[in-house]
């Protein structure tokens, strides 16, 4: 009984297993010492052995708590970012930049459109996904090579060790735009969906991607009109408290402070929001229409 009980708390926290076994390692080593001293000291083992066994039981559990506190506080530990930046530094001198003969230029020419960024910003179930994939089919139907790259498909996969903390949001987002950077240089337009929920990271985004090739679009609805959708239930788990961290519940969702295309999915259908994308990128002249009607395609 109690075996099963460690087992699954084992499983659940492994650092418990190894706070168990520093507390024992550590306090037969001291009680050990206490043992001599008090041998040492009175001149009787019996002693040193009441004061060591004594000592064995009560420290051990004075350890094994203190132990548990701290691993509770971040004090003094370095944070991802900081241990990252480590890293990069120590890499920095041994990397080098390995460039292509065939140009970025050149492939958008190959492939007879540009390639940027679209990204679109939001809540859960504002709407990000819906537009994601009626802009890719869009741009297929249209001979433009698009790819969406998707919050959810992403932390399945590459992001899957990052959790919905301030700092691994930030690091979901480094990686993802790296990724767009990389897509966008292959000649690709791509549709980034994620709730990218702060400033600072978008901005950051914008840095890795260029400014040029970045276009931010704010989905936005309103937090009553994403919880009465609720599409996958989330919401409503975040409200029962089941689901920390949730964007718009119980972590915050700053607003776009100038994108370039807000949508409003609380009011626009699906399409229309679809026009005033499109529309956006021809009066940018991002895209260049093969037919001479754009409506047509729409
Ligand atoms: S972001 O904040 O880091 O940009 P991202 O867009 O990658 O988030 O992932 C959001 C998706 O993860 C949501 O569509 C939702 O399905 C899922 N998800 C699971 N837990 C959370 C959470 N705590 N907060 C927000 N989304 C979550």
């Amino acid at each position: 009984m109690v075996f099963d009980a460690l087992i699954k708390i084992f499983e659940k926290d492994p650092t418990v297993k190894r706070h168990l076994l520093k507390t024992v390692s550590w306090r037969a080593v001291g009680s050990l010492d206490t043992v001599l001293l008090g041998w040492f000291i009175t001149g009787q083992i019996s002693m040193g052995a009441k004061i060591g066994g004594m000592e064995l039981i009560t420290k051990m559990l004075l350890y094994f708590f203190h132990e548990r506190l701290w691993h509770k506080i971040t004090f003094g530990i370095p944070s991802r970012s900081t241990k990252a930046q480590k890293v990069r530094n120590e890499n920095a001198a041994n990397l080098f930049q390995n460039d292509s003969k065939v140009s970025r230029h050149q492939r958008e020419t190959l492939n007879d459109n540009k390639s940027f960024t679209i990204w679109l910003t939001g809540l859960s179930a504002s709407g990000k996904s819906t537009v994601a994939v009626e802009l890719d089919s869009w741009f297929f139907k249209n001979g433009i090579r698009s790819y969406v790259v998707d919050g959810d498909n992403t932390r399945i996969g590459i992001n899957s060790d990052l959790s919905f903390s301030k700092e691994d949001r930030a690091e979901n987002i480094r990686r993802v735009a790296e990724i767009c950077k990389l897509f966008n240089n292959a000649g690709t337009v791509v549709i980034a969906s994620f709730i990218s929920p702060f400033e600072e990271d978008r901005v950051k985004a914008k840095t890795i991607i260029g400014h040029k090739d970045f276009i931010e679009v704010f989905v936005d609805a309103s937090i009553e009109t994403c919880k009465i959708r609720d599409t996958k239930g989330l919401y409503k788990l975040a409200e029962s408290g089941k689901l920390k961290n949730f964007t718009g519940i119980d972590s915050p969702y700053e607003k776009p402070v100038s994108p370039d295309i807000h949508l409003h999915t609380d009011i626009d259908p699906a399409d229309s929001c679809l026009h005033q994308v499109v529309d956006f990128l021809t009066l940018n002249k991002l895209i260049v229409f093969q037919t001479t009607d754009a409506s047509m395609t729409l």
